[in-house]
Parts: C-alpha cells; sequence; structure tokens
C-alpha cells in the first residue's frame, strides 16, 4: 500500500516536471522565433524540378493544400486551346499570360468551383483535341496546363502561389517570377 502511494507521488512529481519540461521548451521557441516566422512556418514548400519529366505534375503540398509543379517541353505551344470566356484570374488575366516563358511552375491543386482536386491528362481529353489537360472529376470542368479554364464550371483559372525557381530548386511561398498568390 505505502509502495503504491510512494510511486503515485513519484509519478506525480515526474509529470509535473515533464510539463515544466514542455513550458519551458515553449518558452524558449517563443523567444527565438519572432511572430511573423511562426507565422511563416509551414508557408514554403520547396521542390527538387530535376526530377520531373517533361509532361510530368508532381503532387505535393503548400499551406495544406494540394500543389501541382509541372514540367512542360521546352517547345511546349499554348495555342489550340479554346478558353472559356470571362474565366480570368486575380490580376483579369489568363493564367498564361503570367506564366508564358516558364516550362516549370507550380499551380493549387484546388478546383475553383467546389474544391475537387484536379487529375492531370498528359494525353488530353478530345475538348483539347489531345493537348494536356487538368480535368476536374467532380463537375467536368478542363484547365489547360497553366490552370486557364477550358470548359465546365469553374469560374476562374487555378490560383498560381507566389514563387521562385533557382537552378533547379522551385520555392513556393517566396517572393520570385510569381511575387503574390494570384
Ligand atoms: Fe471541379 Fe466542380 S469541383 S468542376
Amino acid at each position: 500500500m505505502e509502495a503504491s502511494r510512494r510511486d503515485f507521488i513519484s509519478i506525480g512529481i515526474g509529470a509535473l516536471g515533464a510539463v515544466g519540461g514542455l513550458g519551458a521548451l515553449y518558452a524558449l521557441v517563443r523567444v527565438m522565433l519572432e511572430p511573423s516566422e511562426i507565422a511563416a512556418l509551414g508557408a514554403k514548400t520547396e521542390v527538387d524540378v530535376s526530377k520531373i519529366q517533361p509532361l510530368q505534375v508532381r503532387v505535393t503540398s503548400w499551406k495544406g493544400k494540394t500543389l501541382f509543379v509541372i514540367r512542360l517541353p521546352k517547345d511546349f505551344s499554348p495555342e489550340g486551346y479554346s478558353l472559356k470566356e470571362g474565366a480570368l484570374n486575380s490580376k483579369g488575366k489568363r493564367n498564361y499570360e503570367i506564366l508564358k516563358g516558364h516550362d516549370v511552375f507550380a499551380l493549387v491543386g484546388v478546383c475553383t468551383h467546389l474544391g475537387c482536386i484536379p487529375l492531370w491528362k498528359p494525353q488530353g481529353a478530345d475538348v483539347s483535341k489531345g493537348k494536356p489537360v487538368f480535368h476536374c472529376p467532380c463537375h467536368g470542368g478542363i484547365y489547360t496546363p497553366y490552370g486557364d479554364v477550358i470548359t465546365g464550371p469553374p469560374p476562374r483559372p487555378l490560383f498560381i502561389p507566389p514563387q521562385k525557381l533557382e537552378g533547379d530548386k522551385l520555392t513556393v511561398g517566396v517572393e520570385g517570377f510569381v511575387k503574390e498568390l494570384i
């Protein structure tokens, strides 16, 4: 009986010590990181794009959302897609106007209709005459590889996150050739 009481007391003291330790660790992290740095944790995604082949899409995440990293062939032509009228990004433009000249870039992989994850179809669809597309399986939204809407209910293109390319490293969440979420 006495032994189990002693055990109980020593477990209690150990637990208090652990809680105190966690508190001290939290205080240390708070001291080492400014609030803006705490907010920025997880806000950056780095991708080594050297392993992504032309017409491949790497699926990863940024800020908890699906992220597509796309590599297009160097000679890829954006011509030949017939785009949905009025489906423009927050700059009032087509995504292609922001991304032209880049064969590696990232898009937020969330359909702008009701949030499903579009599928990459490098073989294309009837409506794109075989040119590669993203196809949202929920209600049939179809986007170009730049995220511009071809057809279906999506009201605007896929979002383009801020991103920077340095050599083979694409960093999403920092200012670069795209400076802000568009
Ligand atoms: Fe993508 Fe509706 S959620 S078309």
